[in-house]
């Protein structure tokens, strides 16, 4: 009888703090609608049904996220989304710059990433099924209708044999220019541009975009299959460009957009999964973030592969 009262007693503090809890409410403001993105209905529709809850001015939130503190999550989960990629105001940008953000976004879905891993846990059938997945790529792999052909791979090519051999300078960089280094002290490493591509995984576009290095010691843990585990020294660079129309209704690379590093020391990097996180953008190679937590948002959407020592590339058949 005193075990029944002491239970109900607690259900009731309980239920007080829950109802506490709701008082802080912040507001979740929707902005308009500016420029939605620019694509056909089908695709539209998934990004809507899975992807604009969070990346658009169009949250609609279902009850039980509109209950703190699952609200309060929610909903800086949406205000970061949205400064990363926002669906309702994207359409503004040149047609190959949004393509090449659907480009991220579909394969940040492929790899596991997006939706939001700590979302799908509470949210179970809100992932992209694989029927979409496929509507999505197909989308992408069709050249845009007015093209008269697609921007030549060879050319792409060229020009990002040209960016390594001339030492992969930032565009406009000055040739002294110091870079500094991030604000977690991991150091920007100027040699990264003589590193080899690391063979990744499946490649289904032409690969103008982005480009993935590793530096000798990771060439060497791929060759001796040391890659579950990688070893303190291995560096991975990935290279971001973004794309620019080429004028005939193609896309051709365009403009350097970042470089990011991640370098491996167990001791030293511990309290980041092991791993120095570092990433420099725009020609001056302006270190990113505010503070050192911006590696939070690095490790959190890298978790999704942290059986695979938090690297996503896999260099199934070797290094190149
Ligand atoms: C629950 C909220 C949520 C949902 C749903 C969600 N995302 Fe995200 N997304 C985020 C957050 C937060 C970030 C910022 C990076 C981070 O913290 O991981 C992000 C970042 C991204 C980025 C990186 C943008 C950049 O800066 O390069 C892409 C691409 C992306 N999301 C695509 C998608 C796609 C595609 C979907 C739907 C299939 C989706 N996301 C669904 C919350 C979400
Ligand atoms: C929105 C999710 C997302 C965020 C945020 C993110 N990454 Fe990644 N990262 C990826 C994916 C997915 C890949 C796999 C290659 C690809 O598709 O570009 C990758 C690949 C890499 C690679 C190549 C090695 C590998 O794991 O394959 C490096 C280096 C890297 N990221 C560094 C960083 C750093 C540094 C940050 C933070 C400043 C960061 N990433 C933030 C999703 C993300």
């Amino acid at each position: 009888m005193t075990r029944m009262r002491f239970l109900t007693g607690t259900g009731i503090v309980l239920l007080l703090i829950g109802g506490a809890m709701q008082a802080y409410h912040p507001k979740l403001e929707s902005p308009p609608v500016t420029a939605e993105i620019q694509a056909p209905d089908n695709v539209k529709q998934i990004l809507r049904q899975r992807c604009y809850s969070c990346h658009s001015n169009e949250t609609k939130l279902p009850w039980y996220d509109n209950l703190a503190p699952a609200y309060w999550i929610v909903r800086s989960d949406v205000l970061e989304a949205r400064e990363h990629l926002n669906f309702s105001t994207i359409g503004a940008k040149a047609e190959a710059v949004q393509r090449g953000m659907l480009f991220e976004s579909v394969n940040t879905v492929q790899l596991g990433s997006m939706p939001l891993p700590r979302y799908l846990a509470v949210h179970r059938d809100a992932g992209v099924t694989p029927d979409e997945l496929a509507t999505l790529r197909h989308y992408l792999e069709t050249p845009p209708a007015q093209a008269s052909a697609p921007a030549p791979a060879a050319a792409a090519d060229t020009q990002f044999q040209h960016w390594i051999a001339s030492n992969g300078k930032p565009m406009q960089a000055e040739p002294d220019m110091q870079v500094q280094p991030e604000w977690n002290g991991v150091p920007f490493l100027p040699e990264y541009k003589n590193w080899k591509p690391v063979s990744s995984t499946e490649r289904w576009d032409n690969h103008t975009m982005r480009q993935i290095l590793g530096n000798d010691i990771a060439l060497k843990a791929i060759a001796d299959g040391k890659i579950d585990n990688w070893p303190d020294g291995t560096v991975f660079a990935k290279v971001a460009w973004l794309q620019q129309p080429d004028g005939k209704g193609g896309i051709t690379t365009g403009a350097f957009q970042q470089v990011e590093l991640m370098i491996k020391d167990s001791k030293k990097y511990a309290s980041a999964e092991g791993w120095g996180w570092g990433r420099w953008r725009g020609d001056d190679l302006k270190p990113y973030g505010k503070d050192a937590a911006f590696q939070n948002e690095c490790i959190s959407c890298h978790e999704p592969v942290a059986h695979s020592d938090h690297v996503y590339t896999m260099p199934i058949g070797g290094a190149q």
